[in-house]
């Protein structure tokens, strides 16, 4: 395991920001296998690192109901604790299987106000090695429009290396 992390020495410019990130988290991770301790480190340094988010987090689907995410490890304000398929962002992104990027949250139909604060959010599906959806990964922004196509890739990339190959 990495034996610190200091998100003041990443890039300052996103894209490489982002990417040194990504190899960060993996280096942290490596070997660590279990993924309560995955989501909880991947949600803890994304939130150091980008100081602008306002929640970063899991909602998991549930085991013992499929079509409903129940929340993960996070950072933030509390939460709205179980969130079911096709409802809010959160839901439509597990039930469409693909990242939703939303500018405003208040032009989104449907949108689960967790945070009053909450302006923009993003909400990347999260695929385990066998491709199925496990979780998906939410941020929220205090800005509108603080997520772009950049942190849809990004994100996506981190989620892929974390989840989806060998510890
Ligand atoms: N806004 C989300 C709900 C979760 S909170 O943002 C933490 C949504 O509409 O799915």
């Amino acid at each position: 395991m990495a034996e610190s992390f200091a998100p003041d020495s990443l890039p300052a410019e996103k894209m490489a920001r982002y990417g040194a990130l990504a190899e960060e988290i993996g280096a942290v991770l490596e070997g660590e296998p279990n993924v309560t301790a995955r989501m909880a480190t991947t949600a803890s340094m994304l939130a150091s690192a980008f100081p602008d988010f306002l929640w970063t987090g899991f909602y998991v689907v549930d085991p013992d109901k499929p079509r409903e995410l129940v929340v993960g490890p996070y950072q933030g304000t509390l939460g709205c604790l179980r969130i079911a398929f096709g409802r809010g962002v959160c839901g439509t992104a597990a039930a469409e299987a693909r990242t939703v990027v939303v500018e405003d949250v208040e032009t989104f139909e449907g949108h689960i106000a967790c945070d009053s604060r909450s302006r923009s959010e993003i909400v990347v599906p999260v695929l385990d090695r066998a491709g199925a959806l496990i979780a998906v990964l939410d941020i929220d922004s205090a800005r509108v429009a603080g997520f772009d196509a950049t942190d849809a890739h990004a994100l996506e990339d981190i989620v892929k290396r974390v989840f989806a190959t060998d510890p």
